[in-house]
């Protein structure tokens, strides 16, 4: 079933007919094939859809936690009218830290660390046929006031009578509007269910997203060669027992003794995340109570299992059929328990194995266990000089954390070198590393160069909460793991 579109005049993008739709699974189709050439290079266009199918089943994504959106025509019926525009949101658990007045006499404030919603929007796609005439422009800004309530009252990675978004009954119509805005006092979800902002990666600059209402945030990478010299090296390495490995490997200058790394599976990422959100939640916290920290809201994506699962997932099925196999090194992890580092990652293929260029090993999440508390986590804080009371001299001497640090991030680098070299990627990218983590680079003497991107993958947050503005916002673990 082709478009209707030519028997319909072209409506202009501010024309009241067209709406935001949840798009039929014949429609989620015809937009795949034409995403195809765009997106899944590396993929037949059979294995691209049946990926795209794939993806709405794994965690995050099934029990409706995905939702493929289409800008249409009301006045057409479900399968056979025109589809202007495309995207996808994504729902994700999220965070969000401020102060709030205390309850009752004496006063005074205290810290809040909310749960709720994220969406994650992605795949935003115009037909070239339709495209220049404000589809896309429509689309986002019907996208951003109606993400703010969809699946309010659902929680990420749980399904429940919201929580698949069906059932509307008028072919999907999400939203009508003739995109005036309309102030509207909407019933709020539950506390722990509200979407507390929605975040998307731009491929086309800051301004676009920017004027429909998502700002940019920071959008810096390091960029690692692959180093198929090291790869025996740190295959060797990270094969043998962490035990017999603190044995040998000698000591640093400040006695420090040097570990390996050892590769992580899927079956050590549960704790390994369970660990990670508490640090997270706590350093929310902290970074509220703190001194100059006034109205800031901070906010951030839960760093937990099913986020992790969901790019894993999508590297299991596109090395399946780019490599006939699939990865079972997912990351890396230095030091014994209480005292890690570890970093996990995916494999992204847009070259395929003809075009190595298109293809990166993507650091989702570099955490640190343990830090000092009171030093705050070099592997989520922004600022490890705003503590007054804070030594660093201590830091860098008394245990060598630094030395500590950038022991660890020399083996896990090297490892995902490695690994980078061995699955044809052309660098190793680890997103807006906090500034303790770029001094452990540097400190480590790894080759690598620092990007700021300012076209693709932009990192853009809209925010929906009452605190403060969306410009105002510390969006806390800006790493690869966001993006969908
Ligand atoms: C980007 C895209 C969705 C725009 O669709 P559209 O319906 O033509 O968009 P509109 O007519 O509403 O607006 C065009 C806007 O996109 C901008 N734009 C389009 N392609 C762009 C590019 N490659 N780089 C920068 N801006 C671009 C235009 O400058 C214009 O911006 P403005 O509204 O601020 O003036 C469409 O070109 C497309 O599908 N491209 C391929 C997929 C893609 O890149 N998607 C975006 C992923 S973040």
């Amino acid at each position: 079933m082709g478009s209707s579109a030519t028997d319909l005049e072209l409506p202009p993008a501010d024309s009241p007919s067209l709406v935001l739709a949840k798009a039929t699974e014949a429609e989620r189709l015809r937009t795949w094939s034409k995403t195809h050439p765009l997106w899944g290079p590396a993929l037949s266009r059979e294995d691209y859809l049946a990926r795209e199918a794939y993806l709405t089943t794994v965690p995050l994504a099934k029990d409706g936690g995905i939702t493929h959106w289409i800008l249409t025509d009301a006045r057409a019926p479900p399968d056979a009218r025109p589809i202007y525009s495309s995207c996808e949101s994504l729902r994700k658990p999220a965070l969000a830290a401020y102060r709030v007045k205390k309850q009752g006499e004496g006063g005074g404030e205290a810290v809040k660390v909310e749960d709720g919603l994220a969406h994650g929007v992605g795949s935003v796609f115009t037909d070239e046929k339709y495209r220049g005439r404000g589809y896309a422009g429509r689309m986002m800004q019907e996208m951003g006031r109606a993400l703010r309530t969809w699946q309010a009252g659902t929680r990420a990675g749980a399904s429940g009578p919201h929580g698949c978004g069906c059932g509307s009954g008028n072919g999907g119509v999400v939203a009508v509007s003739d995109g005036k805005e309309e102030e509207e006092e909407e019933e709020e979800a539950p506390e722990g269910t509200r979407c507390l902002f929605s975040i998307l990666y731009s491929d086309i600059g800051k301004k676009f997203y920017a004027s429909r209402g998502w700002a940019p945030f920071a959008s810096t990478h390091l960029s690692f060669p692959p180093a198929a010299a090291a790869a025996a090296t740190a295959k060797d390495n990270a094969a043998a027992d962490s035990q017999a490995a603190a044995a040998t490997n000698g000591s640093s200058s400040n006695g420090t003794t040097e570990l390996r790394a050892r590769p992580i599976g899927y079956h050590e990422l549960a704790e390994l995340c369970a660990v990670d959100e508490r640090q997270l939640r706590a350093s929310l916290a902290r970074r509220a109570a703190r001194r100059g920290s006034g109205k800031t809201t901070h906010v951030a994506l839960v760093p937990n299992l099913d986020q992790m699962l969901w790019h894993l997932m999508r590297e299991d099925f596109v090395t399946k059929h780019v490599f006939g196999r699939t990865p079972a090194v997912r990351g890396a992890v230095y030091g014994a328990p209480g005292r890690r580092l570890w970093a996990v990652w995916t494999r992204g293929y847009y070259g395929g194995l003809e075009r190595v260029e298109g293809n990166t090993l993507h650091v989702l999440r570099f955490a640190v266990e343990g830090w000092r508390e009171e030093g705050g986590d070099p592997a989520i804080d922004d600022d490890d000089d705003d503590d007054d009371d804070h030594d660093h001299e201590s830091c860098r001497g008394e245990g060598g954390d630094y030395e500590y640090l950038a022991a660890g991030m020399r083996a896990i680098v090297r490892l995902a070198q490695a690994e980078a070299a061995e699955w044809r990627s052309a660098d190793v990218q680890m997103w807006n590393p906090p500034p303790a983590l770029r001094r452990a680079v540097d400190l480590a003497g790894l080759e690598h160069e620092v990007v700021e991107r300012d076209k693709d993958s932009i990192a853009s947050l809209m925010w929906y909460g009452k605190q403060g503005r969306t410009e105002e916002l510390d969006w806390v673990l800006n790493e690869k793991y966001g993006w969908c």
